[in-house]
Formats: structure tokens, sequence, C-alpha cells
């Protein structure tokens, strides 16, 4: 089969990137949660006292763009690659609500989205990447051979951010992960630049009543139409 470019983009908290990990390990693509690049920035400004008292202003992110550096690094015991910012491993720390909180806003400056994006780009390869986020098969590569549109109901999404992190120990209350994806959906698919909406050749997987695997099988069929093609 051919190698090819997977974008899956779609609501907050809708299992993005289960989807898009496990059409990566079956077809041995590398995967990139581009989410994870946005949180990292977000987090370096709450290390960095850029975001104070719940406010930030756009310039003094640009600016701290020049010191954030990022990568992926292939975590051996779990094989998740995971994200490090300058050098330290912040994968559990990025999804944590204080980034929720200012991830969507921090990704609404256009100076961060063309860095970011930058960097996205230089990801793809011979060997089939599957990048999962909010503008991938609009922006990033809109070109991509097969894009994948996620949606589910809001009160089940709801409920499985708010598992994921009581797993996680993290104890916040279901109105404040209803809220918190309420606004970042309506923030990313407001926001001037690249906002978040379904490309028109994308396919859309609604999973509000799908179990990970029928999601998968739907994937895969997908990606096997496309790379046969
Ligand atoms: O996928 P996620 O929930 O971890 O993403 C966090 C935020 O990052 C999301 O609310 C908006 C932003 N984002 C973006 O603007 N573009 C992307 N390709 C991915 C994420």
């Amino acid at each position: 089969m051919r190698k090819i470019t997977i974008a899956v983009d779609g609501y907050s908290s809708c299992g993005k990137s289960t989807v898009a990990k496990g059409i990566a390990k079956k077809l041995g693509y590398l995967f990139i949660d581009s989410g994870a690049m946005y949180r990292a920035v977000t987090l370096y400004c709450i290390h960095n006292n850029i975001i104070r008292n719940g406010k930030f202003n756009d310039t003094d992110v640009v600016i701290a763009m020049d010191n954030i550096h990022m990568e992926f690094k292939l975590n051996e015991q779990t094989h998740q690659s995971e994200i490090h910012l300058n050098g330290k491993n912040v994968e559990k720390e990025i999804r944590e609500m204080n980034v929720s909180n200012f991830v969507s806003p921090i990704s609404a400056i256009k100076e961060v989205r063309d860095r970011i994006v930058i960097l996205q780009r230089k990801f793809r390869n011979a060997n089939g990447i599957v990048m999962d986020g909010r503008d991938i098969g609009t922006n990033v590569f809109p070109d991509a051979e097969l894009k994948i549109f996620m949606t589910a109901d809001e009160n089940v999404r709801t409920q499985r951010r708010w598992k994921e992190l009581d797993a996680k120990g993290q104890k916040v209350t279901m109105e404040e992960i209803k809220n918190n994806l309420g606004q970042r959906d309506y923030e990313d698919t407001h926001r001037k630049y690249n906002p978040l909406r379904k490309a028109e050749d994308a396919v859309v997987l609604d999973n509000t009543h799908m179990t990970l695997e029928e999601q998968l099988n739907f994937a895969l069929k997908l990606v096997q139409e496309k790379a046969e093609s």
C-alpha cells in the first residue's frame, strides 16, 4: 500500500488523538499531536509569567517563541511519541486545566501559528504521517490524501475528558470541563487565522455512539481506499 498523509481534525476531546494514534500504530506511520505544540507554548508562557493574572499580550508571546524549543521523542516504555519543551518531557503537564484554559487564545496569535505550522510541515515524510489538530486538512496539509473530520455529542465528550483527567488524578468538575470545551470550540472555530472548519473533501466521523474499534475500522478502510487509488 502507498504511504499517505492523513489529517484528522475536529472539536475538542472527541478522540482525535486516540484514533490518529491507532491508525499510526496499525500502519507504522508517524503520529504527531499538533495540539501538543500549542499547549507547550502555553505552558512556557505560564511558567515564564508571560501569562499573568489570566492575561497576556501577544507581542510578549511572539518574542518568547525564540526561546521555545519543542521536539517529539519516543517513549521506549509506552512506544508513544511525547513532547519535550526545552529538553523536558511535558507530555503530562500540558494536559492540565491551567494550560487548557489559555491554549485557544495563545493559538489564535498569527505569528505563533505561522511558526508552528512551519515545524509541523517538516514532519511530513515518505513513510506516512497522521497528524491531528484543528487546521491540518485546511491549512497544514491541504493536499493530504485523506482528511477525517471528527465530532461527537458535547456531553459524551465532556464525560470522556472527565474520565481521562480523573484517571490521571486531576480533580476537575464536569461543569468546568464542559465550559472549557465549549469555550475552546467557540474560540477555535471563530478565530481569524486558520479557524477549525471541515475541509470540503474531509470525511465526517461522528463517534458519539461508536467504540474505538469501530472508529479504527472506519478510518482504516478509508486509508486503504486512498492508498490503493
Ligand atoms: O488538540 P488539543 O485539544 O490538545 O489542542 C489544544 C488547542 O490547540 C486547541 O483548543 C486549539 C489549538 N490547536 C490549533 O489551533 N490548531 C491545531 N492544529 C491544533 C490545536
